[in-house]
């Protein structure tokens, strides 16, 4: 099923007819989860209303490289850096040329020139200028440069013309988008995730929980299913939206947590526990609401069972792989539960500053095995999770 959540796209309107349906590329992107932003070119702006692509998108609609206000707040560099993906569509023959020189002599070759992202070009124009051996070269040129054509449609054109030219179908355009994102890396597989916090009742009102929003977890999810994986999921408490492709299993405290788990543990070819599990539990849970007195307050508390422990040791067990959340001693500390929870792998993240870790859209994790450690660099959860299970699917499951 095609899917683009969390991604996102940065959509280039050239100078086409075809112009006029790049609202509706916008909205059939956004169906598939992504956030879009709009470059138009002087150009496109002939053929579409600023104000629809603004009001479709929901965002600022980008068109002039110079614009002071735009440098400030997200210049083209920052645009470049957003996008995971730019889509060019409708591509018109201009722009394409300009790609190929490597022109930049406005905002979207600009930004073209200056991101990483993946770039598609979908052209749309009359058809003799489809068929034209200058253009031929040119998108025979792009391609060898790595980008993506998006083949035109063959049918009656604007001008009267029959061929091939139009504007690949928005609806299509959207899903070659989200294809980029989908492998087989892990068909076949069945994973089991927990996220979230759990829950600790003290009494019918109050409980001992922690700050996991349980982004983290859902970001993975993502990237299993976008593998191809089957993929349960034990939620905890969260602030995110479902991962609806998944089979989800609610759970509160982490007693319940460890039975959902025990429950699918047979059939997982790997478990990823990144649940905030509670270490500790009050030892009785009180009947009724508790008091105020005027003596202090102490709660007894108890330790849970360790879930990842407990399935590492499973005579049957599947591939566990923990996260370490640590404020000091970083790698030492994960590399001490590595060894006592018996996982095949802990992902290391530093849950002392604010802007990665708990409860923020970043993270920067450390993946740390037996004999090694790397470094995965500051990015969006996403982007972390999908290089997380890049290197699960490389380290574990390659030959099989
Ligand atoms: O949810 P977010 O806001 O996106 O934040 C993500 C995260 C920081 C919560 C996540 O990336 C993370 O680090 N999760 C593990 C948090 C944790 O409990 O770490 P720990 O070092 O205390 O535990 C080590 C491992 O043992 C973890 O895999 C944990 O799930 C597991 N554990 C811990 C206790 C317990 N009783 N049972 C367990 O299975």
């Amino acid at each position: 099923m095609s899917d683009l959540t969390n991604k996102r796209i940065v959509l280039g309107v050239s100078g086409s007819i075809a112009a006029y349906k790049s609202p509706e590329i916008v909205r059939r992107l956004q169906d598939l989860g992504a956030e879009v932003r709009v470059i138009v070119t002087n150009g496109g702006r002939e053929f579409v209303s600023e104000r629809s692509l603004q009001t479709i998108s929901k965002n600022k609609v980008h068109d002039n490289l110079w614009d002071k206000e735009a440098e400030l707040a997200m210049g083209h560099i920052e645009l470049a850096k957003w996008a995971d993906v730019i889509i060019i569509a409708p591509a018109s023959a201009n722009t394409i040329a300009k790609l190929c020189h490597g022109r930049a002599d406005d905002l979207l070759t600009t930004v073209i020139l200056a991101t990483e992202a993946k770039i598609m070009i979908a052209p749309a124009m009359n058809q003799q200028m489809f068929a034209a051996s200058a253009m031929k070269d040119n998108l025979e040129l792009l391609q060898k440069r790595g980008m993506d054509i998006i083949k035109p449609g063959f049918g009656e054109q604007a001008c009267g013309d029959v061929g091939e030219g139009r504007l690949a179908d928005p609806l299509d355009i959207a899903k070659q988008a989200a294809d980029l994102f989908t492998s087989s890396l892990l068909s076949g597989k069945n994973i089991l995730i927990t996220l979230g916090g759990t829950k600790e009742s003290i009494d019918p009102v109050r409980f001992i929980s922690n700050h996991s929003s349980g982004k983290m977890g859902m970001a993975l999810a993502h990237a299993c299913i976008q593998a191809g994986a089957k993929t349960t999921l034990i939620v905890g408490s969260i602030s995110v939206d479902i991962e609806k492709r998944a089979e989800i299993i609610h759970v509160v405290s982490a007693e319940d947590m460890y039975k959902a788990v025990m429950k699918k543990i047979n059939s997982q070819d790997l478990f990823i526990s990144c649940a905030a599990v509670a270490d500790f539990k009050p030892k009785k849970m009180s009947k009724n609401k508790i008091k105020k007195n005027d003596s202090p307050m102490t709660i007894e508390l108890i330790e849970n069972k360790d879930i990842l422990a407990t399935v590492s040791q499973l005579e049957k067990k599947p591939i566990c792989i923990g996260f370490a959340a640590e404020t000091e001693n970083h790698i030492e500390n994960a590399r001490i539960k590595l060894k006592k929870k018996k996982c095949d792998a802990i992902i290391l993240n530093d849950v002392s500053k604010s802007e990665i870790g708990l409860n923020s859209n970043d993270n920067e994790v450390h993946f740390i095995t037996k004999n090694k450690s790397e470094i995965i660099e500051k990015n969006t959860k996403q982007i972390i999770a999908e290089k997380i299970i890049n290197k699960l699917a490389n380290y574990f499951f390659k030959s099989s």
